[in-house]
């Protein structure tokens, strides 16, 4: 096809959807509407592509140029219907021969090679139009195709328009056309608003092609719900149940197991590779991308992250994330933007990364924040560490060096490093570096500050509790259950010498 244009009417207001945002920019399967759209259209390599716009054209205008540079806009300041939309596009898009499509913005199951097969159709057949068709169980709101005794296309009767024998057609159109351009261009300046809905319809033109002894064709698809727009919210979740349908149905194709298709979610621009294991209550969305025998869910939700190849995640919520391979995280981590973690490094249950690297081999196994760190391979981070990274003013960075060793509940004061191979107590606040090899240790010695409760919290609960523990040894019974052996201090005293 040398010589095609694309148009896609995105004029509507689209009332329905009772939104702010413009109908065609919801999000659905990780696109905007018109995005899908957009995308099916590039399948068939237009030398132009003419977007309408009106409503909330601020909106829609630079949206489609993003996603199209090339695209040229043209402006519908009322919507008189779609041959009056039709006719503003060829206005824009200048003298022009060859094919044109015209294309709703708002069908975002449409799918590039259907758009194909019907231009190199309509092209073969060299016709003045073509409609793209289809059976449907409802056929209410749509335009029927009325044929006839021959089989051949007379007409698109819009339903304000059908007569009863014509309302029980289920033959629709989709709104999908195909012209030869100067046909088109013609036809458009002889259409009129005589009719019910006082709208320039661009389905008219098919009755003054048939009138002129010009070819018009039908082409028929089986799959008509690739056309199928969303009017509201309600249609919208439905087509995007059916799209995440579709290609989570296609990631099995390519060989990924997905233990529950109905509660798994995966965007249209997700990758997967062969034997990937998805479990139920997964949303893979954005720009994820998932190698070779990963294992993602149960109940995970990744956005535009890189899984590696045998990694497993579990129960996790991730963004802009990298995961090594073969590396483990989660149950219930929460890996934020900028988190990198090594190959067979670890993330565990109640962890939160934000801005950080995990080296290959390294683990933060339990109740920690990362932020702002980078941790060298092969060390483990101590349960319930936090790095402190936020001085109330700027971000500071932790660097923790290889194969460090740091004891439970560690503070990292930022900016502060720990060389290789060094290691930190239990309970330490580290505010100043630690040199390679030792072993920081910032809590000092234990003091027990003998009946403290009774003097300065009396009446309370805890006094009272206190008490009755004291009474007991004294009278030798047992406080509670549990025996109490108070041990030796690690500074040699026994407690209750102190
Ligand atoms: C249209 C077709 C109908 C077809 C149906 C398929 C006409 C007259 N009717 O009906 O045969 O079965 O689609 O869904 O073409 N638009 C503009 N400017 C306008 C009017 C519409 O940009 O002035 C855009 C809308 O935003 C929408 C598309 O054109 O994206 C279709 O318009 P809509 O009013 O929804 O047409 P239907 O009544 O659904
Ligand atoms: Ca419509």
């Amino acid at each position: 096809m040398d010589n095609l244009t694309v148009i896609v009417l995105a004029a509507g207001g689209g009332t329905r959807m009772k939104s702010k945002t413009m109908k065609v920019l919801h999000p659905i399967g990780g696109r905007s509407m018109i995005g899908h759209v957009l995308r099916a259209v590039q399948a068939v390599e237009p030398q132009r592509v003419v977007a309408v716009v009106g409503h909330q054209r601020e909106q829609v205008g630079p949206h489609i140029q993003e996603l199209v540079p090339e695209a040229v806009l043209a402006v519908q300041e009322t919507q008189d219907g779609t041959g009056h939309a039709v006719r503003i596009a060829m206005e824009a898009a200048g003298p022009t021969k060859g094919t044109v499509i015209v294309a709703a913005g708002d069908t975002p199951l449409l799918r590039g090679e259907s758009l194909r097969a019907f231009a190199e159709e309509h092209e073969a057949a060299q016709r003045a139009v073509s409609i793209l068709t289809g059976i449907v169980d409802y056929p209410f709101g749509y335009g029927r195709i009325v044929r006839n005794d021959e089989g051949d296309v007379e007409a698109i009767v819009e339903e304000k328009d059908a007569s009863p024998e014509q309302r029980e057609i289920a033959e629709i159109s989709s709104g999908i056309l195909a012209f030869d351009a100067e046909f088109l261009a013609d036809a458009l300046g002889r259409i009129t608003n005589d009719n019910n809905k006082g709208e320039y319809y661009l389905t008219d033109t098919v009755q003054l092609a048939r009138d002129a002894g010009l070819t018009v064709g039908a082409h028929r698809v089986d799959d008509v719900r690739q056309t199928e727009g969303a009017n509201d919210r309600a249609q919208l979740a439905e087509l995007g149940r059916e799209l995440n349908r579709r290609i989570v149905t296609r990631w099995m194709q390519d060989g990924v197991t997905v233990m529950d298709p109905a509660t798994t979610w995966i965007d249209a621009d997700v990758q997967l590779a062969p034997d990937v294991t998805i479990l139920p209550g997964t949303q893979l969305l954005g720009a994820t991308v998932v190698a070779e025998d990963a294992v993602v869910g149960p109940d995970t939700t990744l956005k535009d992250c890189e899984v590696g190849e045998g990694a497993r995640v579990v129960r996790t919520h991730a963004e802009l994330a990298v995961i090594g391979d073969r590396a483990n995280v989660g149950p219930f981590s929460y890996l934020r933007p900028g988190s990198r973690i090594g190959v067979a490094g670890k993330v565990g249950a109640f962890v939160e990364t934000k801005n950080s690297t995990i080296g290959d081999g390294a683990k933060v196994p339990h109740l920690s924040y990362v932020g702002d760190a980078e941790i060298g391979e092969g060390t483990n981070i101590g349960a319930g560490t936090i790095f402190a990274n936020y001085d109330g003013i700027a971000k500071h960075r932790t660097v923790v060096g290889r194969n460090v060793r740091t004891g439970s509940n560690n503070t990292f004061v930022a900016p502060v490093s720990v060389g290789d191979g060094a290691g930190t107590a239990g309970g330490t606040v580290v505010r100043r570096d630690v040199p390679p090899g030792a072993l920081a240790v910032s809590s000092g010695p234990q003091r027990n500050l003998e009946g403290w409760v009774r003097k300065r919290r009396p009446g309370t609960a805890q006094a009272e509790a206190a008490a009755a523990a004291e009474e007991a040894s004294v009278t030798g019974a047992a406080p509670g259950e549990r025996e109490v052996d108070p041990g030796v201090g690690p500074d040699g005293r026994s407690a209750s010498q102190s």
